[in-house]
Order: C-alpha cells, then sequence, then structure tokens
C-alpha cells in the first residue's frame, strides 16, 4: 500500500484547518481561528468568518507545507470539507481546493466534516488502530450528534443529532445570560469549579418515556437553556444573589449527562464496545470523566483523541480522504459544490 500525501482543508465555521498526512501519518495541522473577531456578537457570524478564511488560507496553506517540510508539487491528492456547515464559509475551501487540485493537476475529494471528526482518530499515534463498528459522539459549538459507523469510508449511519442548538452553542448561551463572556465552554467550566452539580435539578432534553420512541438519540438543548434563563429571572425578580457556581455546575451536568446516557444506549442497543468522542466541547473535564466512568462500568472503551484533533481541523479532513484513497475510492468531479446540511 503506498501512502497518499494528502493536503486538506477545513473552513466549515470559524476556523481555517490546513493539515498534511502521509498515510495516517500527522505530518502538519495549522489552524488559524477568527474566534476572536466573533467574540463581541456572542456567536459565529458566518460573513465575518466567510471572509476570515479568505485571509487566512494562503498563509495557512504555506505554514502548514513548511511545517510539514513538503512542496507544493509533491502532494498527491487535495483534500476539502464540503459540508455540512456555514455556507459561505465552506465555499471559500472548496473555491480555494478545485483552484489547487486543478492548478496541480492532482485529484481532489471533497468529504463530509463529520466523518472528518471521526477520521481524526487515525492520527492519534498513541492509540491502537480504531476497531469497527464504533460509536462517536461528536459535541462542538456547529453540531452535536451521535453516529453508527460501521466502515469509515463507507458506512457511516446517523443515529441522531440536537433538534435545536449544539451542545457547545448551548455553553455559549448560557454563559451569556450568566454575564460569562465568549466562547462560554471554558468559563462555565471554570465557574462550576467551586459550584454543586445536584444543586438545581435543570431538564434533561429528551429524556422523557413519551420523547425517547421517536428521539432515543436526538438532542434538546434550547428547553434547557430556556429553564435557566427562567431559574436566574426568577432569582433576581426575588431580589436574591445568583448562585453562578451552583447554575453553571447544574447545567453542565445536565448537558454531560444526556449526552453520555445517550451515547451509551446507543452502544448498548446496537451492542457495540467503543465510543470514539469529538468535537470542541470535549474540551470539558466532566464530560470526559463521566464518559469514561460510566463507559468503564457499561463495558464500553471510551476514545478520545487528542484536544487539537478534536476540535475542527484540516488534518482530519486530510486523514479521511486519505482512507479514501487507501480504499481504492474514486476522486470527486469538479462539479461539487458546498452543502451546508450533507448527510453523512
Ligand atoms: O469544535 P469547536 O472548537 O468549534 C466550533 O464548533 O466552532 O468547538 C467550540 C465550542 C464552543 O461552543 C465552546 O464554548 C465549546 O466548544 N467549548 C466547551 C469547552 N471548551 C470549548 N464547551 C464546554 N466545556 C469546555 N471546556
Ligand atoms: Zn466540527
Amino acid at each position: 500500500r503506498t501512502e497518499p500525501l494528502v493536503l486538506g482543508i477545513e473552513t466549515s465555521c470559524d476556523e481555517t484547518g490546513i493539515g498534511i498526512v502521509r498515510g495516517r501519518t500527522l505530518l502538519s495541522n495549522t489552524i488559524a481561528s477568527s474566534m476572536d473577531e466573533h467574540a463581541r456578537y456572542g456567536g459565529v457570524v458566518p460573513e465575518v468568518a466567510a471572509r476570515a478564511h479568505l485571509e487566512a488560507l494562503q498563509p495557512s496553506i504555506e505554514a502548514a507545507l513548511a511545517e510539514a517540510d513538503v512542496a507544493l508539487a509533491d502532494i498527491d491528492a487535495v483534500a476539502v470539507t464540503s459540508g455540512p456547515g456555514l455556507a459561505g464559509a465552506l465555499m471559500v475551501g472548496v473555491g480555494a481546493a478545485k483552484a489547487l487540485a486543478v492548478s496541480l493537476e492532482k485529484p481532489l475529494y471533497a468529504v463530509n466534516h463529520l466523518v472528518g471528526h471521526i477520521a481524526a482518530d487515525i492520527l492519534d499515534a498513541d492509540a491502537e488502530p480504531l476497531e469497527y463498528p464504533t460509536v462517536a459522539l461528536l459535541v462542538s459549538g456547529g453540531h452535536t450528534s451521535l453516529l453508527l459507523v460501521r466502515d469509515l469510508t463507507s458506512d457511516v449511519e446517523m443515529l441522531g443529532e440536537t433538534m435545536d442548538d449544539a451542545a457547545g452553542e448551548a455553553f455559549d448561551k448560557v454563559a451569556r445570560l450568566l454575564g460569562l463572556p465568549y466562547p462560554g465552554g471554558p468559563q462555565i467550566d471554570r465557574a462550576a469549579l467551586e459550584g454543586d452539580p445536584k444543586a438545581i435539578p435543570f431538564p434533561r432534553g429528551l429524556s422523557r418515556a413519551s420523547d425517547m420512541a421517536a428521539h432515543r438519540y436526538d438532542f434538546s438543548f434550547s428547553g434547557l437553556k430556556t429553564a435557566v434563563a427562567r431559574w436566574v429571572e426568577q432569582h433576581q425578580a426575588a431580589g436574591q444573589e445568583v448562585p453562578v457556581a451552583d447554575v453553571a455546575a447544574s447545567f453542565r451536568e445536565a448537558v454531560v449527562d444526556v449526552l453520555v446516557t445517550k451515547a451509551l444506549n446507543a452502544c448498548r442497543d446496537y451492542d457495540v464496545p467503543r465510543l470514539l468522542l469529538g468535537g470542541g466541547v470535549i474540551a470539558n473535564k466532566r464530560l470526559r470523566d463521566v464518559a469514561l466512568e460510566r463507559g468503564e462500568s457499561a463495558g464500553v472503551t471510551v476514545r478520545i483523541p487528542p484536544l487539537s484533533l478534536c476540535t475542527d481541523n484540516g488534518a482530519m479532513i486530510a486523514a479521511l480522504a486519505a482512507e479514501l484513497i487507501m480504499s481504492g475510492h474514486e476522486p470527486s468531479t469538479l462539479a461539487f459544490g458546498a452543502d451546508s446540511t450533507l448527510p453523512v
């Protein structure tokens, strides 16, 4: 098996990620983020993200090539995220990838961002190769999805996803109503340190028996966000001081509980003893700890790649394309566009 040298481009949200891999080996992974530009709006602004990608792409590609110590002419294939994500942001990466592939006269692979997150695991040099089938839980500011992976390159099934806000988005919104800055995840985490996770019984979305029939693997965080807002308002209206630490800890516990419960339900239902975690919310230590703890008692091995591979990056996109190439998949034609709701 020859190992293709692949350059991957990721621009689905606010990270401009360029990654270079040789087969399953990570050579470089450069990330430029426009997060700071979005901070004052409390969330990612698509137009701002797209412009930032346009400016960051060229220098990022040069930096990735330098870090990998390879020349552009030596690249065997170009890979790009074609969706899901923010349409305008995706278009910048797709346009750049097409231009690069045409000028280099090299094959181009359009890949799915969510499947890319799963492929990130391949680049974890310290881990044993991932076995299949595996359940994957992907949680970030843009998505919250539960997938059943029977084969990375040909059989990935979406079991469920969020019906409203992504888990990271819920962290951002709750942080905002507690007066904490963006991005909210790390802020809530810090505030929760001194709090009691059992102080307030916030709702676990789509977890009632009546919801479970149609939404066993789906998530909902907007009701939780509203419950937190209402709780805070009532305390303020009564002239009471809001116990930020307890609210943060109880909110975080509600999110973590529902994520881990549903992921382990999927493992049990499909008789899969493996769970892979991915996405930027994996930075949450409580989520990692609860997943590892409850996974162990359920006989499920929980895999958590290093955080630099869990957040949005180009290396995971390159890694997925390398797998496609090594398993004999044909490249994409130039006729694809950006698809903000691309299915797996
Ligand atoms: O994957 P990611 O870097 O990119 C986007 O989705 O854009 O994820 C960012 C999200 C943000 O919503 C942020 O608040 C959340 O991940 N996040 C966290 C933590 N660190 C980042 N959420 C919970 N706990 C954290 N420690
Ligand atoms: Zn992502």
